[in-house]
């Protein structure tokens, strides 16, 4: 190879890698503010709430904090909102041991702070952290209707049958010795506050009458 060839080589190969280097830097900046949505004041607020009670004294979030409680990264996409905030606001209410302190946030402080974790549920994390593996809880070889549907809409991600599942709401393996009135059930799925004051589980309101009797029936034969 000529001296003049071994230049052109240089230049031309430097120049080629620039403008690739360039092109990928233009690309990722594109795709970074689309990874997560506008921050408005609350949520800015709902952040200063997290870092006042050290939240992250006890909790992990992206990535960052202790491993002594849940991660917090997607914590609105897994619970519903207003039984975050019950809990965040008073844990015992919701269980009876809970090991996190009561931390005296007002309501205004709580709001925020659900408004803070709202935005980081929302942030693209390349599916990270891994969501965890919600099991179907299976009781025995039959699998009826009233089974299915407790694996469909997700009952697990609260209550543990037989050691999987979920541990915001009580276990619920031998419920039916505790519970043997189907009506309750079905009264408390539709409207949990009106069967249990102060109740944190969300509303199954959405299903059918058919519906809640089968999951109501299910219930009952956990013995
Ligand atoms: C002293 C440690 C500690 C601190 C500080 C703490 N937590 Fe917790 N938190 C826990 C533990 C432990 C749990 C697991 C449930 C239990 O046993 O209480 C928990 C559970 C939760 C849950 C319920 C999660 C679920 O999936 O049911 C939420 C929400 C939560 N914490 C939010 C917060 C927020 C927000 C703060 C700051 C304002 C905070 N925590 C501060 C220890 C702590
Ligand atoms: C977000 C969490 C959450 C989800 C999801 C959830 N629950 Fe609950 N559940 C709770 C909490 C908290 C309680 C305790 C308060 C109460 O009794 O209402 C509870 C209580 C119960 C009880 C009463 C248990 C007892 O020992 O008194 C039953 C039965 C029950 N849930 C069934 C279900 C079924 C069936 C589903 C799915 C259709 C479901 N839950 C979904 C949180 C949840």
């Amino acid at each position: 190879m000529s001296t003049n060839s071994a230049r052109n080589l240089f230049i031309f190969g430097s120049l080629l890698c620039f403008i690739i280097l360039v092109v990928l830097t233009i690309d990722t900046m594109g795709k970074l503010d689309q990874r997560a949505p506008e921050i408005t004041e609350k949520i800015n607020a709902g952040k200063k709430v997290w870092h006042k009670y050290d939240c992250i004294g006890c909790h992990t979030i992206l990535g960052n904090g202790s491993y002594f409680a849940p991660d917090m990264t997607k914590a609105t996409e897994r619970k519903p909102k207003e039984y975050l905030k019950k809990f965040i606001l008073n844990p015992r209410v919701i269980r009876p041991n809970a090991a996190m302190p009561k931390l005296g946030l007002s309501e205004k402080e709580a709001d925020d702070l659900i408004a803070f974790l709202d935005w980081i549920s929302k942030v693209d994390t390349n599916g990270w952290p891994p969501k965890p593996i919600l099991a179907s809880a299976i009781t025995s070889k039959t699998t009826s209707y009233g089974q299915i549907l407790f694996q469909k809409h997700d009952c697990s991600a609260c209550h543990q049958i037989n050691g999987v599942g979920g541990t915001a709401g009580p276990e619920l393996t031998y419920v039916g010795r505790k519970i043997t009135d189907a009506e309750w059930h079905i009264k408390h799925l539709k409207n949990p506050e009106s069967a249990v004051p102060d109740s944190a589980m969300p509303n199954f309101d959405q299903l059918s009458d058919e519906e809640l009797r089968e999951l109501a029936e299910f219930l009952i034969t956990l013995k």
